[in-house]
């Protein structure tokens, strides 16, 4: 297990950049699955849940190569159409193969996958989906045996916009005959970049980035090069970390619509923002004001910076509340932060927060992705020394993040134990 020690109360100022999106890497990566033929890929962050996207290709018979960001796969010569348990059991994100194998094969094996334990993250509308497409599914042991003689294009209303289904039925729907379209889908921007990825590929989508979607289905796809967004939540982040800290940062290689929102609530927190085109300058005020957050699907306030923002609002003047409304489990972090003298209230989806001047150092233990970010936020403003456990989860999406704090200021390091 490795740890994050920080020695708080450092102010970051500089500049630094934002890497390639895990939550649209993830994604693409499944779909090079669908082409009979090579794809290379840019951009793509160094982090575990790449890797893990990486052995799985590996295990259905790809032929990857990875140069830093530079990924090459090869997927010409597939031989197995299931995902094995163990790789399932790491990720949530695995379960988006299903669609990549099911479009190019018509069948495939998986079982329910891992991830963060932030809520039940249920595989129902997944599953529905492609029962609607026509595919038979079939629950053995824990296992999800899926097939069938063709997928038949049709019209899917999601009863939420789910991220990781709409992904799948996208997916699943490339290589049919006709048009299926995807009534209520999630408009996340990873949701536009993976329509770009397949357009380019060949495939005819339009629509994403709003809330219908079109799939008309191609015979063949061919080779593509493509370079991957940059992560809003990376992005969120970085910035969150100079507002806490009462620093001033230039944030480049950043898409600002993608962030809007969040850049909206650190306005309203008393940050000084000035916005280029793909550029963002933070200046933080001696002290933040509390603000109140409501997530919701985008373009709303994201679930992923919930965590991360809420460290900001433990030291702002004035109460927050926050509304967390996407997943039910949430607030796991809050614990740790209170072991810092955060003051915090939880009442089911609600999270008040009493701003206090100071956080102080302590030992504290990362729950989830983005909850272990946001002790990591906590700790670079906190008085004294912090040690932050169980930072695999953190590793799981964060590129390089001690050495970019480390670059702004920041006194941070990793020990293993
Ligand atoms: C993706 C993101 C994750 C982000 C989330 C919401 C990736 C790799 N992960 O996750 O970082 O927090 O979107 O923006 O892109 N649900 C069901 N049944 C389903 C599917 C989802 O009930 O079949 C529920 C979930 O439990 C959750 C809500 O719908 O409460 C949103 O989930 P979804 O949008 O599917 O999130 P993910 O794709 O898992």
């Amino acid at each position: 297990m490795s740890s994050y020690i920080i020695e708080g109360g450092k102010k970051l100022v500089g500049e630094t950049f934002v890497s390639g999106s895990k939550n649209a890497s993830l994604p693409i990566m499944a779909a090079s699955v669908l082409n009979k033929g090579v794809t290379k890929l840019y951009n793509v962050p160094n982090i575990h849940d790449t890797q893990m996207m990486i052995e799985i290709l590996k295990s259905l018979g790809c032929k990857v190569k990875k140069n830093q960001n530079k990924v090459v796969i090869d997927s010409k010569n597939i031989t197995k159409f299931e995902i094995p348990e163990n790789l399932m059991h790491q990720m949530r994100s695995s379960v988006i193969f299903a669609g990549a194998i099911l479009g190019r094969y018509k069948k495939a094996t998986f079982s329910y996958p891992g991830g963060c334990d932030i809520g039940a993250r249920p595989i129902d509308l997944h599953l529905k989906a492609f029962e609607k497409l026509g595919i038979t599914v079939h629950q053995n042991f824990g296992k999800i045996i899926c097939n069938t003689e063709e997928i038949i294009p049709t019209e899917i209303n999601l009863d939420f916009p789910s991220v990781g289904a709409t992904e799948n039925i996208m997916l699943a729907s490339v290589l049919t005959k006709g048009t299926t379209t995807i009534i209520n889908a999630a408009m996340e921007p990873e949701i536009v970049d993976l329509q770009n990825f397949l357009n380019r590929m060949g495939a005819k989508i339009e629509g994403a980035g709003s809330n219908v979607i079109k799939i008309t289905g191609v015979i063949n796809l061919k080779d593509v090069s493509y370079n991957i967004m940059p992560d809003r939540i990376e992005a969120g982040t970085l910035l969150c970390s100079a507002a806490i800290t009462g620093g001033e940062i230039t944030l480049k290689k950043v898409n600002v619509n993608h962030i809007a929102p969040l850049l909206e609530k650190l306005t309203e927190a008393g940050c000084k923002i000035q916005i280029k085109t793909d550029e963002v300058k933070l200046k933080a005020q001696k002290r933040l004001k509390a603000v109140n957050i409501k997530t919701m699907p985008y373009p709303g306030f994201p679930t992923d910076m919930q965590a991360i923002m809420a460290a900001c609002l433990c030291i702002a003047s004035g109460t927050s509340v926050i509304v967390e409304n996407i997943f039910e489990n949430r607030y796991k972090y809050t614990g740790e932060l209170s072991k810092m003298g955060a003051k915090i209230n939880i009442e089911g989806k609600t999270a008040i927060i009493k701003g206090t001047r100071k956080l102080y150092g302590s030992k504290v233990k990362a729950t989830d992705l983005r909850g272990g970010a946001s002790l990591v936020l906590a700790g670079l403003v906190a008085k004294g020394t912090t040690k932050v456990e169980n930072i695999e989860y953190i590793l799981r999406g964060y590129e390089n993040l001690e050495e970019k704090l480390n670059n702004l200021g920041a006194e941070i390091y990793m020990i293993k134990e």
